[in-house]
């Protein structure tokens, strides 16, 4: 590793994370809650050894151009990738990675919360008193839909869609999914998880989680269309990527009670949210929490760290997303 390397983070990340990384660096965080104007992180990459970048930032030839020929790294602070041109990283010898596996179990947890909450009307429920309204308890008063032994259609079948499926067999549920490779035995039958063509689960769920990466092939991979064909009574999670769901066309959906209701923690335009999802009480949204606690963002910057580190060492990185980088190193 160079005398004390240069390292641009770009937001800042949990306290240990950050303490190890300075233990062997010279850090720069950039410190705006509003995220870094892409004019700033041009300039402030310039001359960086590493860089940990979040979803927030396109790492792109222009950005790799700006950083120099000494930048070694982009270790995303997240498991999704779809900020980063892997190819233009390559093209540069620069290695990129990402936080997988530490965030699995919690992203899960957060897709469960969203899937409960819309089932059982919560945040509707929870706006209801807020609002000091009238009430009394009634047999026919904010009526939802029973998760338990009901089908659950898991689309994107990987770790964090199997870690649903797992939470779903707790619930007694039915679990089919939908991938693009069919998953080994030792995977599927412990969950008792059957495949289906996106069609036939888009039919049959009741519940469907969304959890593929964003790539132009499920860019819109919900639309009208898919809604059409869900139950009505159907609720849509989406914990992945904002942009797989065409968000005009499921306010649509969510209005003319085409699906019964929708969990979402990610938006097409993100931070932007439809203003129409925000006027639907059948619409859960938060803020991208998905990997939100505590545990889990110290676990992804350690790991962002390993990574940096590995690199700057001159070893391959425990969570590489180019290995090809390294061919002729
Ligand atoms: C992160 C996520 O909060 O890991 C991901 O892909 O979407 C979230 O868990 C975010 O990406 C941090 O950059």
């Amino acid at each position: 590793m160079p005398q004390r390397p240069n390292v641009l983070v770009t937001r800042p990340i949990m306290d240990e994370p950050t303490r190890v990384l300075k233990e062997r660096c010279e850090v720069t965080i950039h410190e705006n809650d509003f995220g870094i104007p892409r004019d700033e992180l041009l300039t402030m990459v310039k001359g960086t050894d590493a860089v940990i970048t979040m979803l927030t930032e396109e790492v792109d030839s222009e950005f790799l151009d700006a950083a120099g020929p000494q930048l070694k790294i982009v270790a995303n602070h997240a498991v999704g990738f779809d900020n980063v041109d892997l190819a233009a990283c390559t093209a540069a010898g620069v290695m990129a990675s990402n936080t997988p596996d530490v965030l699995t179990e919690t992203t899960a947890d957060t897709a469960w919360a969203l899937l409960m909450a819309a089932a059982r009307r919560l945040g509707e429920g929870e706006r209801f008193l807020r609002a000091k309204r009238q009430w009394i308890w009634g047999p026919l008063m904010m009526l939802g839909q029973d998760v338990h032994h009901k089908a659950i259609g898991i689309v994107g079948f990987g770790r964090i869609g199997q870690a649903i499926g797992r939470r779903a067999r707790g619930f007694g549920m039915k679990v089919i999914y939908h991938d693009s490779v069919e998953l080994p035995k030792d995977v599927t039958e412990p969950l008792g998880a059957e495949r289906r063509d996106l069609d036939d689960l888009l039919t049959e769920a009741d519940f469907i989680s969304i959890h593929v990466n964003l790539t132009p092939q499920t860019r819109h991979l919900f639309g009208a269309e898919q809604f059409r064909r869900m139950k009505p009574t159907a609720i849509l999670v989406n914990t992945s990527r904002g942009p797989v769901v065409d968000e005009a066309a499921l306010v649509e959906a969510l209005r003319a009670g085409e699906i019964f209701a929708a969990g979402l923690d990610v938006f097409e335009n993100e931070p932007e949210v439809h203003p129409g999802l925000l006027e639907l009480e059948n619409a859960v949204v938060i803020p991208h929490l998905g990997s939100a606690t505590v545990d889990t963002r110290n676990a992804m910057g350690m790991l962002a760290v390993e990574n940096v580190f590995a690199a700057l060492e001159g070893k391959p990185p425990p969570t590489l997303l180019n290995p090809e980088v390294l061919e002729g190193a």
